[in-house]
C-alpha cells in the first residue's frame, strides 16, 4: 500500500520507514501540510497519514474521496482537526489513541517546575556568569493543590507525578473514573470548586465544542489569585486573549503552554527570521512568567516509536481485515467501544 505522509519532520522518518518496510507499506514523505491547497498531492495513494496541524475539513475529505483515497491514518491521539461527521461514511479514520502518556505528563511537570523555580531565568543568567538569586524565589509544590481537568490516560499519569510531590489533587472529568479518587488526597469535584481551590490547574481533556475556551475570563476570575495554568492538551481550551488580560491583572501568576489556539501556521517551524504577526502570542512570550513550547510534549523516543508502530499496525490490520480497533466513529469514539451503531 502507498501512503502520502503529510507534514513530515526529520524525526518522523526513521521509525515509519522501518515499520512500514516490515509490513509492506510505502510512505511518500511530504513536507507540506494537508489542506485544500495541497490535497492534490494525495492522488494515486491508498491513504494519507497526517498529524495535529493538518486540516482535514469537509472539502479536503471530498477531494480525497474523489481521488479514491479511503484511509486517513492519524499519527496522533487528538482528532479535532478532522471533520468527523463529514468523514463518516466517506473515509476510514484511524488514530493512535495512546503512544506515551508519560511523555506528555512528564513535559507538563517539566514546564511547571521550570516556571515556578524560575529555571528558565537561572539558565540564562548563569550562562552570562550572573549568579545573583534576586527574583528567583519559587514555591514548594508539596502541600499545594493541583486541579486536573481530564483524568484519562495523560491526566492520570500527571496525577501520579503530582502525588509523588506530595500535592493534593482535585479532579474534574465529564466521565469520572471509578477507581481514581482515594477519599483523601485525590477527589473529584465540580469546576467551580476546582477553580476556587487550585494553586495550579492542568488541562488534560480533549478539545470539543463543550471544552472550547473552557478557561476564559470568567474562569480566570473564579480562580485563586496567582494560579499557575498548564496547557499541554489543545490550544483552544484556553482563550489566549483572556489569559493575557488575566496575567496583566496579576490574577494568573504564571502560564505554561505547549499548545496555542493559532499554532497551526507557527508551531513545528523555524520562524526566527520572521516578524511574528500574532500579537497575543508575541505578548505572551514576552512575559517573564509565561513559558511556551511548540507542541513538544509528545516528543520522546518512546512516543515516536509507538506512534510509528501503531499507525503502521492500524493500516495493516485495516487493509487485511477491513477492521481496526483504532478506527474512529462519527462521534470520535473508538469504533469497537462505540454505542452509536453508525460506525461503518
Ligand atoms: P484520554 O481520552 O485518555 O482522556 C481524556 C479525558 O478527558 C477522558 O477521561 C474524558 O472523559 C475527559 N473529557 C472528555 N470530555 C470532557 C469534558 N467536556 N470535560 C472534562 N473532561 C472531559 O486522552 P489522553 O490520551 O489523556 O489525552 C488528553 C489530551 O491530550 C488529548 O485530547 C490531546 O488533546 C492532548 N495531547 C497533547 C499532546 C501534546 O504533545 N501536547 C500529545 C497527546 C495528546
Amino acid at each position: 500500500m502507498k501512503f502520502a505522509f503529510f507534514d513530515t519532520k526529520p524525526y518522523d522518518r526513521p521509525a515509519f520507514e522501518t515499520h512500514g518496510a516490515a509490513r509492506g507499506i510505502e510512505f511518500k514523505f511530504l513536507e507540506t501540510k494537508l489542506c485544500e491547497d495541497t490535497v492534490e498531492l494525495a492522488r494515486g495513494f491508498d491513504g494519507v497519514c497526517v498529524f495535529v496541524n493538518d486540516t482535514v475539513s469537509a472539502p479536503v475529505i471530498d477531494r480525497l474521496c474523489e481521488m479514491g483515497v479511503r484511509i486517513l491514518a492519524l499519527r496522533c491521539a487528538g482528532f479535532n482537526n478532522v471533520d468527523m461527521r463529514h468523514a463518516f461514511g466517506r473515509i476510514h479514520v484511524l488514530r493512535v489513541p495512546a503512544y506515551s502518556p508519560y511523555a506528555v505528563a512528564e513535559h507538563a511537570m517539566a514546564l511547571l517546575l521550570t516556571s515556578i523555580r524560575r529555571i528558565h531565568k537561572a539558565y540564562i543568567r548563569s550562562r552570562d556568569y550572573n549568579f545573583s538569586l534576586s527574583g528567583l524565589t519559587g514555591f514548594d509544590l508539596h502541600g499545594k493543590t493541583v486541579g486536573v481537568i481530564g483524568t484519562g490516560r495523560i491526566g492520570r499519569v500527571f496525577i501520579d507525578i503530582c502525588r509523588g510531590f506530595g500535592m493534593r489533587v482535585l479532579c474534574y472529568d465529564k466521565f469520572p473514573a471509578k477507581d481514581l479518587a482515594d477519599g483523601e488526597n485525590i477527589r473529584y469535584t465540580e469546576l467551580a470548586e476546582l477553580f476556587r481551590e487550585s494553586d495550579i490547574i492542568s488541562l488534560h481533556c480533549p478539545l470539543t465544542p463543550e471544552t472550547h475556551h473552557l478557561l476564559n475570563a470568567e474562569a480566570f476570575a473564579a480562580c485563586k489569585k496567582g494560579v499557575v495554568i498548564l496547557n499541554t492538551s489543545r490550544g483552544a481550551l484556553v482563550n489566549a486573549e483572556d489569559l493575557l488580560s488575566a496575567i496583566k491583572a496579576r490574577q494568573v501568576g504564571a502560564a505554561c503552554l505547549d499548545v496555542y489556539e493559532e499554532e497551526s501556521d507557527l508551531f513545528f517551524e523555524d520562524n526566527s527570521g520572521h516578524i511574528l504577526e500574532d500579537d497575543i502570542l508575541a505578548r505572551l512570550i514576552s512575559m517573564p512568567n509565561v513559558i511556551v513550547t511548540s507542541h513538544q510534549a509528545f516528543l520522546t523516543e518512546e512516543a515516536l516509536e509507538n506512534i510509528a508502530e501503531t499507525t503502521v499496525r492500524n493500516i495493516a490490520d485495516f487493509s487485511a481485515t477491513g477492521h481496526c480497533e483504532n478506527e474512529l466513529c462519527w462521534r470520535g469514539s473508538a469504533a469497537e467501544d462505540c454505542k452509536c451503531g453508525k460506525c461503518f
